[in-house]
């Protein structure tokens, strides 16, 4: 959701903290500012909108200074707007602070203050806290005292980042709950804080990540860490390997259409190491994952949104089929609440790209809660996720920048594969041959998705045919009904096109009264168990007069005569297909939203990390 960025430093902070919100923007927003101490004190820019606009602010405005801090808001308490974007000021202007997450209690806190005589400049709640550090500073403790006191006051999950003109020699930064998290970045000479690596990385790759009840104090030469009780936590920065260039977009338009083209890169490294072809094994030694803990497992709840829970579908079939144990897939924001079935025996898996998900976090916990096993698949390195786990699979693609995920969708698919190999063999239900084929199929899955990726023209010409339809189902039956569910969400979360997908047997019990002219149907028809069913699933369609694009495999000669249009996909095996029947879905959602002048990157309304409720 938001994004947050301070340095101090020698340097000048202003472009520093504009640069470093620009490589947050994924993360939604919508509004921004920033605070620098200058000689003449402290000095506000904020704007409504996007980063350019402030940055045009500051252009004729100038600021700058050796300390600051900024945010990108994403509206949660009050309309987006000058006077609810951050940096929030204290009554008299000595503490400025920036805020992630949710202050629950903050209506109690304004009426408490606001009887103190206390008066507000905005809706939020997060300007509450600028007015509570003030008020213990005004009885006599320092800024890190009076941080310490106001932050023990708050309820709910928050990162907030505090500077003073009393004390322009340090940033105060603190992490409550599983809020978006907090970073320090170890420069030479000079410090960062932000909530995400991107903001940090073309400075420095050394960095510490603050855990839920921690606060720092972080000054140009170092930071201390400590407990919100004022106890003292060792600082033992790690280095992070993302490269900021990878971060760019390279040749191409936006990040999106670049990372379902890194796909081929992607799969290959969260392979790599991972996989002894000619004994046949894989190795996640991340996973924690001994014998005896592999034959004790019961079951497997797989709980993940959006996206990543589509990826756990997918997890499913393979687990049931591969390693013979029983799965359940769950929304996060329904498991958290669900009171699930859950025994020690368990293992409740989480899938998410970000790490950071609240909804995600929470069900983690509630497993924890029940006493299972946690694992965790992610890609962000060092989030909540990955460190609340007991065990993690890392996605290993690389940072995925833009809101609409791919790469971070085929890649959990290959993990789940590769762990249910894993799982199969340890609890001996995987015969050795078995194992070696499914050994074998997987290291043809880079090249499967780079030969659907080459047929991005044969793509563009059906989203060029498809780019005004108001609405469009997505039909698939076994292991790829899942592909329909995520090939609709890309197509409707970036081009703003109604898209439903369904299981194809269902069609006949309501969704086919749909169909018309007006009304495509996207068929995933691949070569498989469900193909059959498929074709006359397309055969269904067409009679009740509705366009059918089929993804179908090459070399296919039953389908081209009815379809109207074919995606075509190369022969894989059927466990793996989801992995390569959701690549020219993938390019159809970007084309059409591209063809539509959409902000493919940033859509409307959504954010990269839901990390609020
Ligand atoms: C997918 O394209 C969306 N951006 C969204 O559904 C996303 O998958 C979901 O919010 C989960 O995010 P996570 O993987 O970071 O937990």
């Amino acid at each position: 959701m938001c994004g947050i960025v301070g340095y101090i430093g020698p340097r000048n902070a202003t472009p520093i903290v504009l640069n470093g919100l620009k490589r947050l923007e994924y993360r939604g927003y919508d509004s921004a500012g920033l605070a620098v101490l200058t000689p003449q004190g402290v000095q506000v820019r904020r704007e409504v909108g996007k980063l350019h606009r402030l940055q045009a602010l500051v252009e004729s405005e100038p600021l700058a200074g050796n300390l600051g801090i900024g945010h990108t808001r994403w509206a949660t308490h009050g309309e987006p707007s000058r006077r609810n974007a951050h940096p929030h000021l204290s009554e008299t202007g000595k503490v400025v602070v920036v805020h992630n997450g949710i202050v629950e209690n903050f209506l109690a806190l304004r009426e408490e203050l606001a009887a103190e005589g206390a008066q507000f400049r905005s809706d939020t709640d997060s300007e509450v806290i600028a007015h509570l550090i003030e008020r213990f500073l005004s009885r006599e403790a320092d800024l890190v005292e009076a941080s310490r006191q106001a932050l023990q006051l708050l309820e709910g999950s928050n990162a907030v980042v505090v500077i003073s003109t009393l004390e322009p020699d340090k940033i105060v930064a603190a992490r409550l709950g599983n809020a978006g998290g907090v970073v320090i970045g170890f420069g030479e000479g000079e410090m960062l804080v932000a909530s995400d690596l991107p903001a940090i990385l073309e400075h420095t790759r050394r960095v510490a990540f603050l855990e839920p009840r921690q606060m720092a104090v972080v000054q140009a030469h170092g930071a201390e860490v400590m407990t919100l009780e004022r106890r003292p936590v060792p600082v033992q920065p790690t280095v992070v390997p993302w490269d900021p260039v990878a971060a760019e977009k390279g040749a191409y338009r936006h990040f999106m259409q670049k990372e379902i083209h890194e796909q081929v890169r992607g799969l290959t490294d969260t392979i790599a190491g991972r996989v002894d072809f000619e004994g046949g094994k894989v190795f996640l030694d991340s996973l924690n994952l001994t014998p005896a803990l592999a034959r004790r497992v019961r079951k497997i709840f797989i709980t993940a949104c959006g996206t990543a829970y589509h990826a756990g579908l997918v997890g499913k079939v393979l687990l049931e089929r591969i390693a013979r144990v029983p799965v359940e897939v769950m929304v996060a924001s329904e498991f958290r609440y669900a009171d699930p079935l859950v025994s020690p025996d368990d293992v409740v898996l989480a899938i998410s790209q970000s790490g950071e998900t609240a909804d995600t976090l929470a069900a983690m916990e509630e497993g924890r809660r029940k006493g299972a096993t946690l694992w965790a698949i992610v890609n962000a390195i060092g989030s909540q996720a990955m460190r609340m786990a007991d065990g993690y699979i890392s996605m290993q693609v690389g940072p995925e920048i833009g809101v609409a995920s791919t790469k971070a969708y085929t890649a959990p698919l290959v993990d789940l594969y590769m762990l249910a190999v894993l799982l199969g063999d340890l609890r001996g239900t995987l015969p050795e041959a078995e194992r070696r084929r499914l050994v074998k199929d997987l290291r043809l899955t880079p090249d499967l998705v780079g030969q659907a990726l080459a047929r991005e023209e044969e793509v563009m010409a059906v989203a060029r045919a498809m780019k005004e339809v108001r609405s469009c189902l997505y039909i698939g039956r076994g292991i790829d009904m899942a592909t329909a569910y995520e090939g609709a969400l890309k197509l409707k979360e970036i081009s703003y096109i109604h898209a439903e997908g369904y299981p194809a047997g269902e069609m006949k019990h309501g969704p086919i009264a749909l169909l018309d002219e007006e009304t495509p149907v996207v068929a995933i028809a691949p070569q498989g168990p469900w193909y059959d069913k498929m074709v006359s699933q397309v055969e269904q369609a067409k009679a009740r007069h509705a366009r059918v694009i089929a993804v179908a495999t090459e070399g296919d000669e039953l389908i081209p005569p009815i379809a109207d249009a074919v995606l075509w996909v190369p022969p894989a095996p059927w466990l793996l297909s989801p992995v390569v029947t959701v690549v020219p879905l993938q390019m159809l959602a970007y084309h059409i939203a591209a063809m539509r002048g959409l902000d493919v990157d940033q859509p409307r309304n959504l954010a990269k990390s839901v990390t609020v409720e």
